[in-house]
């Protein structure tokens, strides 16, 4: 059983508590560079006490981008900005993590503030690929089935990306396997029709998953976390599910992934998702059977559902998304003990 403000070590990182900062897109960035928006926003979180600040979903290849907006790390210039944000972090007592990230066949699309309509060539977006040519909606033009050649770049491209986080300083990174992005489109029978050793069987569809895992670890110290986001189910009948969810955690354990991040949904337009206070937590017990740990996510705002999770060990770390944005202090107004910024002390 967990408290709230009891740290949590995995590797040779210490979380100072258990409340961190999921991933949350800024859309706010130009050719993939952060800029003084990412600075404070995520100084700001960790200022507020969260023990762990996940970087938005951050794109390492252009065309791997949402939007035109997106963060990247496809290049060795973005390093520098990334380089400050994570060294900020580090300078409050919290840890500095990214998501890295391949949007597949959800790429090339305006930001959600503008509407979040899929962008053709002439509108300033490009050509997605994914494992087939199955369109995220009807309506969408159809991504280019990768070929091997194409696969091989993907995981060269999470490699370099590892790397340069790396060098960018920071501590955790965590490979986006959730929300119908590109590895989520191998994972799921629904977006996955390929006949090859990448689709098909529940061993074809992980290997790109496992690939890329493999080619990271050959560059990220083995004395760093590296965390996995998943997508615990579709939500459609005949798509990917909680027991392939946890079969794969536990292969994932076994490869030496430290902690699963327990999302859902994201990969089918006509998802029937069941949404409501603390909805995903059940998935994050699920997966936690297995031995692996695990952070839970998803309408979590409360101290109350905070504590409720961790002593009945429902999950390692709980994220805490909308609720940090609202409330970057969420931390220090609610965690016993917590060492307050010197310089707001007097507003303790
Ligand atoms: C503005 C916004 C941007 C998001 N961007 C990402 C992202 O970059 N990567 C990701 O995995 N999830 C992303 N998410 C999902 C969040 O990480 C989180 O899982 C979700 O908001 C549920 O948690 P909450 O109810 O505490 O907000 C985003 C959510 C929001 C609200």
């Amino acid at each position: 059983m967990a408290q709230l403000n009891q740290p949590l070590t995995i590797k040779s990182v210490t979380f100072k508590n258990r409340i961190g900062m999921p991933p949350m897109c800024q859309y706010s960035a130009i050719d993939g560079f952060a800029n003084d928006w990412h600075y404070v926003h995520y100084g700001t979180r960790a200022v507020g006490g969260a023990a762990l600040i996940i970087v938005e979903a951050t794109a390492v290849v252009p065309e791997g981008r949402i939007t035109p907006f997106d963060l990247g790390i496809w290049n060795d210039d973005q390093i520098a900005e990334l380089q400050r944000i994570a060294t900020f972090i580090h300078e409050q007592g919290s840890v500095a993590g990214i998501q890295l990230a391949h949007a597949g066949r959800k790429a090339s699309h305006d930001s959600p503030a503008k509407g979040g309509k899929q962008l053709t060539i002439s509108e300033g977006g490009w050509v997605t690929v994914a494992p087939s040519t199955i369109p995220f909606d009807a309506a969408e033009i159809a991504p280019v089935e990768l070929d091997k050649a194409g696969i091989q770049s993907v995981i060269n491209e999470f490699r370099a990306a590892t790397l340069r986080s790396k060098t960018a300083g920071f501590k955790v990174i965590e490979i986006h396997g959730a929300h119908g992005y590109l590895i989520h489109q191998f994972l799921s029978p629904l977006s996955n029709t390929r006949t090859d050793e990448y689709g098909g069987s529940f061993e074809n569809r992980i290997r790109l998953l496992k690939e890329i895992i493999l080619a990271t670890q050959t560059v990220w110290p083995a004395d760093l976390p590296l965390l996995v986001r998943l997508s615990a189910t579709d939500w459609a009948e005949g798509g990917w599910n909680l027991e392939e969810t946890v079969k794969l955690c536990a292969i994932l354990k076994e490869m030496g992934v430290d902690l699963i991040d327990c999302s859902s949904g994201g990969n089918i337009v006509t998802a029937k998702m069941s949404v409501g206070p603390g909805y995903q937590i059940p998935f994050s017990e699920a997966i936690r059977q297995t031995g692996i740990k695990t952070a839970t996510v998803g309408l979590i705002t409360t101290a109350d559902q905070i504590s409720e999770i961790l002593e009945n060990d429902k999950a390692d770390l709980v994220l805490l998304g909308r609720e940090l944005l609202r409330n970057p202090y969420f931390p220090l107004k609610t965690i016993d003990g917590i060492n307050w910024p010197t310089q707001y002390l007097r507003a303790k």
